[in-house]
């Protein structure tokens, strides 16, 4: 048996980039054997195990082909007389189909190491199309690589396109489909992902509510220059799409709670925060309930970064009415509710006394 390292690891080592996690490719065992030594397997159908002490990867040399069942739905061939050479043609990018041996010796068939040096994106064969999810990958590995100066090949382009329009994209699951967005958004450059996913005509099949957009990726480019949260990039990418869509991107997509609460939020009260300087004591009031400044804080904040975020994109040099809106939270906050308790105040009337409070304060702090 013959074990190397495969995928992100040698890739990333060859670019100089950390390697996060190392998955192993193993050809010339069977799943009687790897059992026999302690690996432990993971999942049924899939033939992957996991390293008995260190927990790593090691994914038996396969071939593959489509199918409706089985993992992801895929079954497998992985017997020991799949070649390295076998295994490494059906994965998606030259670039990802590298191996090396315990020796240090890359093995490269696909010709990866060039693509790497001419920063080409490029798949490895027709076996591409297999997994309709590689569309998102490609995109997300070009978010990340863009500021390496990495792009799609035509040839991959191409098939990405026709890809996209046979429909298949609309088999994928919300998670998985989710799990690359998710990664893409953490990128450096996220609005490099959708752009590419538009290019091939993607984005109408996974987002069309964003077919049309430039500020949500104008917004989710500061966003990821000043390193913000998942949840901010999130709502700044959908900030400029009514509440309805929203909510049907983030219940389509299954996205985290936190994520779907501050896009919705945003997406109802942006036009309302730009205003705020110049809104009644009442709406800013009503501004600050609706986001439960009192109790979650944190949230009214994140939404005052995705403000922020969407004013640098539409190349403002700032977004005053953040301060403006942190100062009046505070105000809010400060107002005390124990002299209401103790003039013995309690349910509906303490809730009434304790926002006219709170009213007041937010005169007071527009005054001042
Ligand atoms: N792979 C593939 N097609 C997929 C998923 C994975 O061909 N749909 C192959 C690629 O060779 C990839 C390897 O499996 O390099 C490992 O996949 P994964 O761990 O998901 O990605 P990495 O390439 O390691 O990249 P990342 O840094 O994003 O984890």
């Amino acid at each position: 048996m013959h074990i190397y390292k495969v995928g992100g690891a040698v890739r990333d080592r060859l670019l100089g980039r950390p390697v996060s996690d190392i998955d192993w490719l193993v050809v010339g065992a069977s799943v009687e054997e790897m059992l026999a030594k302690g690996y432990r397997p993971v999942g049924a159908d899939f033939p992957v195990f996991l390293h008995p002490k260190t927990g790593e990867e090691y994914a038996l040399a396969r071939t593959e082909r489509k199918s409706g069942r089985g993992y992801g739905g895929f079954t497998f061939h992985a017997s020991p007389d799949v070649t390295l050479e076998e295994d490494l043609i059906r994965r998606d990018l030259t670039i990802n189909a590298m191996a090396e041996d315990e020796a240090g010796t890359v093995y490269d068939p696909y010709n990866g190491q060039q693509d790497l040096d001419q920063r080409l994106l490029r798949h490895v064969s027709p076996a591409f199309a297999e997994d309709p999810l590689r569309v998102l990958r490609v995109a997300r590995f070009a978010a990340r690589y863009a500021p390496l100066g990495f792009r799609v090949a035509d040839e991959t382009l191409e098939l990405m396109r026709l890809i996209s329009a046979s429909g298949e994209l609309q088999a994928l699951t919300a998670e998985r489909s989710w799990k690359e967005i998710e990664r893409a958004l953490m990128e450096a450059q996220p609005q490099v992902f959708f752009q590419v996913l538009r290019v091939c005509g993607a984005l109408p099949e996974l987002l069309p509510e964003l077919d049309n957009d430039t500020q949500g990726l104008a917004a989710l480019e500061q966003a990821a220059l000043h390193e913000e949260a998942l949840h901010v990039r999130w709502a700044c990418l959908l900030h400029t799409l009514p509440p309805a869509s929203i909510k049907a991107v983030n219940q389509r997509l299954k996205a985290p709670r936190e994520c779907q609460e501050l896009a919705l939020l945003t997406g109802e009260c942006l036009a309302k925060a730009g205003q705020a300087p110049e809104l009644p004591a009442t709406a800013v009031l009503e501004l600050l309930q609706k986001f439960d400044v009192y109790r979650r804080p944190q949230r009214f904040e994140d939404f005052l970064i995705a403000c922020e975020m969407t004013a640098l994109g539409e190349g403002k040099s700032g977004y005053p009415q953040a301060d403006y809106l942190r100062g009046a939270a505070a105000a809010a906050r400060a107002v005390d509710v124990k002299p209401l308790v103790q003039a013995g105040l309690t349910g509906q009337a303490l809730g009434e006394a304790l926002k006219s409070e709170r009213l007041k304060a937010l005169e007071a702090y527009k005054l001042g």
